[in-house]
């Protein structure tokens, strides 16, 4: 069950780790950036969150050799700000987020993530939480179901699979990832479920990111790490498609350069005051190397900022 941790070496390498630091991994995972984190911090500490508890119980046993120096909590990113009060923790020297699904959550039958095998439709990171694809699926309304597909799985045939979805659930309600898929097969035409792509791949990951409001947690965290870091300190990020990659480029973008002054102006009057600054130019992607062993990593971009 050993999962490739995207970008590692690039990841260990742009936090410029100070070894008696104090870095958060905001997506613990299966603990293997943290793990390639904490070896570099012979006297700092690492707080590891994650709001998936078996996400949690396996990083706890893999990190248990590091002792005290690994903090780990079952937490949401977007709560950034009430986790590390709740430490005591006021800055951070580093933090990482690597957005999406892991291995494991993929690979569980049971949870309902994967369209490649039949499972009840859940799709929860956090088992705890009320709202699950079923719900989704069976409650939301066409257009909602249509405006998801579209926004976020970048769907072509979003606006007649919203329909089929309302017309199949009007007999029985959708219990299954099977069913959603049949449905999706059923409604697209020919030509493309030839395409190389899974086809239900586009409509699993929409429903996936509204059920744990992915994108809005994203910002939430977006809104509160640069103000956690010290100086000198750096925020990454891998996303995994174009939404997220936006929000990312966006919020580094705004503390950058956000100014919103006439450019005629001579000196800056709207109060701006810079709080990141971009430490590549581009997005970091993984090498040739790394994506012949890991395809997952294909469309990983890292962005990096310092706090300034
Ligand atoms: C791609 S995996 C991380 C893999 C990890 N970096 C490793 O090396 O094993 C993403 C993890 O982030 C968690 N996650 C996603 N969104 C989260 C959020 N808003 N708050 C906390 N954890 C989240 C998921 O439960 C999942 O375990
Ligand atoms: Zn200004």
């Amino acid at each position: 069950m050993r999962h490739q941790s995207v970008l590692l070496r690039e990841c260990v390498k742009y936090l410029d780790i100070d070894p008696s630091g104090t870095y958060v991994d905001g997506t613990l995972g299966m603990g293997g950036h943290s793990e390639a984190i904490l070896e570099q911090l012979p006297h700092g500490r690492l707080i590891g969150i994650d709001r998936d508890e078996r996400a949690l119980d396996y990083a706890r046993q893999r990190l248990a050799r590091f002792g005290s120096r690994a903090a780990l909590v079952k937490g949401n990113f977007g709560d950034l700000d009430q986790i590390l009060d709740g430490l005591g923790v006021e800055k951070a020297d580093g933090m990482l987020f690597d957005l999406g699904v892991s291995s494991p959550q993929l690979d569980d039958k049971q949870r309902g993530f994967s369209y490649m095998q039949d499972a009840p439709l859940d799709m929860r990171m956090d088992e705890t939480t009320a709202l699950t694809a079923r719900d989704v699926l069976n409650t939301w309304s066409e257009t909602e179901l249509r405006s998801i597909f579209w926004r976020y799985g970048e769907e072509r045939y979003a606006g007649r699979i919203a329909a089929a979805v309302a017309q199949a659930r009007e007999e029985a309600p959708i219990e299954t990832t099977g069913q959603f898929v049949d449905i999706i097969r059923r409604t697209m035409p020919a030509s493309a479920l030839r395409e190389k792509q899974h086809p239900a791949k586009r409509c699993f990951q929409a429903v996936r990111i509204a059920v744990n409001d992915e994108l809005g947690e994203l910002e939430r965290m977006l809104d509160t790490a640069p103000e956690r870091l010290n100086t000198g300190g750096r925020l990454l990020v891998i996303s995994f498609h174009s939404l997220e990659d936006r929000i990312v480029k966006e919020a580094i973008r705004k503390r950058e350069n956000g100014c919103t002054c006439p450019p005629e102006f001579p000196v800056c009057t709207c109060g701006f005051v810079q709080t990141l600054r971009s430490v590549t130019r581009k997005p970091v992607i993984p090498d040739g190397e790394e994506l012949a062993v890991n395809p997952r990593a294909r469309s990983a971009r890292l962005r990096i900022a310092e706090r300034v």
